[in-house]
């Protein structure tokens, strides 16, 4: 266990902003998780589990308490079934389950981040999401002091949603998950823009290990590389609608998707029509390929991204009557 104190938050989070945390603890192994809590609780601080960075957005005055990282990596496969520790980023066991020939989590492809954040906010993508595939997830229960399994059920999946980032917010600390998956490969129809991509490059593959091909270049060219170019990935949630709002929707000619999740507005619509693709507000570039995302071009503190925000979600509010939900965490 490694404790490191007043540590810049915008160092360790994708957005590259926001102030610093009183203490950083690195967690090596399961077994230093009870010794970190207790470290909290004898400073009387709070604790916020940090993942990869790469969907938390922290505010100026940073986190004047302690951000329990879990560091631990490692992949395993027990027949059709993949464990992997919750510090092994996300990517790697995607690569591995494709390689294995397995299915079910090869258009989660290039989600940044580590595998522990994944059921968090039940990351998706091009038709699949984590919650179709997750069997269960090994947590401390920080109420109990108990190390326990949460089953899928348990974790109670909805789009961008769970247990994890709802109900039980801060209660159960992740430290590894594992996946159901099989041989074979996605049924199609693939996702819209999965469909148009194999028709122009005429591709009849549809392994896994060709989807991941496919999903890899179709995000490149549409999404920034958080490794290089500061983002937190879409920065609102798409607007999932009952069949009645959809109705309304449609009549006041907003396009309505029919996705196998639901009905659904693309939120990165509603920002292209308001006028605000491509546009820099206060150092923040809401991107051109994907208007879902922010990409902190040079902002220099969270008070440019809110005011940037503000204005994005006031601009569509107006134009349109929806409200724009942020999809990150906030700290
Ligand atoms: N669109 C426009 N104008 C544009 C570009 C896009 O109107 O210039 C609209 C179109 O309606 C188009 C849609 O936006 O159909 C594009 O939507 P797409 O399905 O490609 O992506 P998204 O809805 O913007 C969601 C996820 C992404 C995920 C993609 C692909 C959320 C909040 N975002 O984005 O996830 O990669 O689908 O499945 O659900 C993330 O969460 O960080 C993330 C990148």
């Amino acid at each position: 266990m490694i404790i490191r104190e007043n540590i810049p938050l915008s160092t360790l989070t994708t957005m590259r902003l926001g102030g610093p945390a009183r203490y950083v603890i690195e967690i090596e192994d399961e077994s230093e998780i009870p010794t970190a809590y207790a470290f909290a609780k004898e400073h009387s601080l709070p604790t916020f589990i940090l993942g990869g960075g790469a969907n938390t957005i922290v505010r100026d005055e940073g986190f004047p308490g302690v951000i329990l990282k879990y560091i631990k990596t490692g992949i395993a496969k027990q027949s059709n079934n993949i464990t992997t520790e919750a510090g092994e980023p996300w990517d790697n066991v995607v690569a591995y389950a494709c390689e294995q020939g397995f299915t079910g989590i090869e258009a989660l492809s290039k989600i940044p981040g580590l595998s522990g954040s994944a059921p968090v906010q039940n990351i998706g993508a091009y038709g699949q999401d984590i919650s179709q595939t997750l069997a269960n997830a090994r947590a401390y229960d920080t109420k109990t002091h108990q190390f326990i399994t949460l089953t899928k059920e348990d974790l109670n999946f909805s789009y961008r949603k769970s247990i994890l980032n709802t109900t039980d917010k801060g209660r159960f600390f992740i430290t590894s998950i594992t996946m159901a998956l099989h041989l074979g490969q996605m049924p199609r129809p693939f996702y819209n823009s999965i469909e148009t991509y194999i028709e122009s490059h005429h591709i009849t593959d549809f392994a896994p290990q060709s989807i991941r091909q496919i999903v890899s270049e179709i995000r490149a060219s549409k999404l920034p590389d958080p490794a290089t170019t500061p983002s937190a990935g879409s920065f609102f949630k798409n607007i999932y609608l009952t069949e009645k709002q959809a109705e309304k929707a449609e009549e006041n000619q907003i396009p309505v998707h029919h996705g196998h999740d639901g009905l659904k507005i693309n939120s990165g619509w509603l920002i292209d029509k308001a006028g605000l693709k491509g546009k820099l507000l206060y150092g923040i570039r809401i991107s051109d390929q994907a208007p879902l995302v922010l990409i902190n071009e040079s902002a220099t503190s969270y008070h440019d991204l809110a005011k940037a925000r503000a204005e994005i979600i006031d601009t569509v509010k107006a134009k349109f009557g929806y409200q724009l939900e942020q999809e990150p965490n906030e700290l």
